[in-house]
């Protein structure tokens, strides 16, 4: 029974019948402007006992920069990889006050988080300059988590898919089929972003289904079948099995209740 079960899933998730690798899932904290480095440190060292061995579900922190470098001495060996929440597509330079993959990668840091809503909002950034991020980062060995979402006003005036198409199209032109393998992309709909609102589990579903079939447009289904899509807006522990669950859905990508140790991990639990 146990096997079976196993064999369809696999069969669900590589439904196309060629030779497709099965996607990660993948539960990733962002925790946005929070703690400071001894706070920071406190979390890790419970989070790394507590997913201890959990090895079919990827676990990521988005930690700030200034903390990074510490929680990289407490990772390293572990299966907790490090996210940076931003990132500026140059080299190096003149450019005050931002930071470049290799001092991020430089600190132990394999994904970045990029084209967040709330740096979207109040950053001023734009489709083609999350892009220039986006090609920048895969350039040079980071992995990029590229966020996407429509806000209230979009859904309820049924422009959802035009706004997340806009994000997923735009976001990712000229990124090769190869580059896509290490690509994540996160569905988060504004409206359920620390509102404690979330989307139900086949609002979510929708738009990630709708997410998977553009990707067959943009490349094709092995390379669509393979990225791994997250959910993220107000996900706690009550509500990320539901969510996880639902074919399209890849694990998520946790704001407030990443702050918390025991809660992110029940809910890393949850996608395994
Ligand atoms: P919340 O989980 O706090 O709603 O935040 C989601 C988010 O923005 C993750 O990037």
């Amino acid at each position: 029974m146990k096997y079976h079960k196993k064999i369809n899933m696999l069969i669900k998730a590589n439904k196309s019948g060629g030779d497709i690798p099965m996607r990660k899932r993948i539960v990733a904290g962002n925790w946005k402007m929070n703690k400071t480095n001894c706070e920071a440190v406190e979390i890790i060292k419970e989070l790394k006992d507590l997913v201890n061995g959990i090895d079919n579900v990827g676990v990521v922190i988005g930690a700030p920069f200034t903390v990074l470098s510490d929680l990289n001495k407490v990772v390293n060996g572990t299966n907790i990889k490090l996210a940076a929440q931003n990132m500026y597509p140059a080299a190096n330079g003149a450019y005050t006050g931002e930071i470049s993959p290799e001092m991020l990668k430089a600190v132990g840091v394999e994904y970045v988080i990029l084209g967040h809503s709330e740096r979207r909002e109040y950053f001023g950034e734009t489709n083609e300059f999350v892009n220039k991020k986006v090609k920048f980062a895969l350039d040079n060995g980071l992995k990029p988590i590229l966020c996407v979402g429509e806000k209230l006003e979009d859904r309820e005036s049924n422009n959802t898919e035009a706004v997340v198409e806009d994000h997923v199209v735009n976001g990712l032109k000229n990124i090769t089929k190869e580059e896509m393998k290490n690509v994540v992309i996160a569905y988060e709909p504004v409206w359920a972003i620390g509102t404690g609102k979330t989307a139900s589990p086949e609002q979510a579903e929708e738009v990630h289904k709708f997410i998977r079939n553009l990707l067959v447009k943009l490349y094709d289904e092995e390379t669509s079948q393979g990225v791994t899509i997250q959910y993220g807006g107000s996900m706690k522990s009550s509500n990320s099995k539901e969510l996880i669950g639902k074919e399209n859905i890849d694990g998520g990508l946790v704001g407030g209740a990443s702050l918390d140790a025991k809660e992110f991990a029940a809910i890393i639990k949850s996608a395994v």
